[in-house]
């Protein structure tokens, strides 16, 4: 592979650690995937004799589905981890999990964990690649990739888009990688939320904050609503669910009252009715389920891309 179709780094932990060369290079190489998930024939040797864990503390359903859906169209061979279901339960270290799974010959490590910088700490310790598939509320590298990806599909570039981030930002993994994947690429970001839910330290990153949702919608091309992570919350961050979403739910009526026509996206899993009506979420301004197919392709590239480098 030519350095120029190389990525600047030997694992995935985050956005932070990607340069704009190597998201484009990921976008370029993903183009190429999906037109092969179109054919009738949607694999493609390219992992053969390469073997992925995938290594799930944290439960989940498109980053694992979509994890797993992009090794098999690679040939890859996959083992899956669960946390619940293994002998984690009976006090073994996430280091000796580790190298357990990597005695039987793995190459790659695709890792959900509850903890921030799991990832980073694992990449100091084994030699196989790290792929970061979400650490607590740090980062979740690749659903930034796929909804950068899904604008750049939508509106042809991501440069000088208005992303607004509207949501639960304090406990999300998917707002810190968003900016941070949004920015390299020359988009304008902005969080919307109660002040709660916005983090102190966000407006060091140079994004716009915003408190008041219509606002925050007529300013944007692209509203990335978030779920409320109510199974990160220790304390109430505000009255009541209801409240909430009389505040900052987005509607059919308050879609139609903008002036012009803006895209709607969500990372999933989506609470109905709480940050997003179903009108909405299943309207023709919704992008959310090309999100999801774009994922498959987008993770086919990072995993080929990571190993090349082997
Ligand atoms: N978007 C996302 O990470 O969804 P899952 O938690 O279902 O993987």
């Amino acid at each position: 592979m030519a350095d120029n179709q190389t990525l600047s780094t030997r694992h995935l932990l985050g956005i932070k650690d990607l340069t704009e060369k190597d998201i484009h290079l990921i976008f370029e190489t993903a183009d190429t995937f999906k037109d092969v998930l179109n054919r009738p024939i949607k694999k493609v040797p390219s992992l053969r004799d390469v073997t992925i864990a995938n290594v799930f503390f944290e439960n989940s359903t498109r980053t694992r589905l979509s994890f797993e859906l992009a090794q098999k169209r690679l040939s890859a061979d996959t083992i899956n981890f669960a946390a619940s279901s293994s002998s984690v339960s009976k006090g073994e270290t996430l280091i000796d999990t580790v190298n357990n799974i990597l005695a039987m010959k793995v190459d790659m490590i695709v890792m959900r964990h509850p903890y921030p910088g799991a990832g980073v700490f694992l990449s100091r310790k084994v030699d196989a690649h790290i792929v970061n598939a979400g650490d607590g509320a740090h980062e979740h590298p690749t659903q930034a990739l796929l909804d950068a990806f899904s604008i750049r599909e939508k509106y042809g570039d991501v440069t000088g888009k208005r992303v607004a981030i509207i949501g639960d930002i304090l406990h999300s993994r998917v707002a810190l990688s968003n900016i941070l994947c949004l920015q390299k690429l020359g988009a304008e970001v902005m969080v919307c939320g109660p002040t709660t839910l916005i983090p102190k330290y966000i407006e060091s990153l140079n994004v716009k904050v915003e408190y008041n949702l219509m606002n925050a919608l007529n300013w944007c091309d692209v509203a990335n609503m978030l779920r409320i992570q109510l199974e990160r919350q220790d304390i109430k961050y505000f009255p009541s669910l209801r409240e909430y979403s009389m505040l900052y739910g987005l509607n059919k009526e308050i879609l139609n009252s903008l002036d012009k026509e803006i895209t709607i996206m969500h990372p999933g899993p989506i609470n109905r009715g709480v940050e997003i009506t179903s009108d909405v979420a299943d309207s023709k301004q919704s992008i959310i389920l090309d999100q999801v197919e774009n994922g498959v392709a987008v993770r086919m590239a990072v995993l080929y891309l990571l190993a090349g480098q082997r």
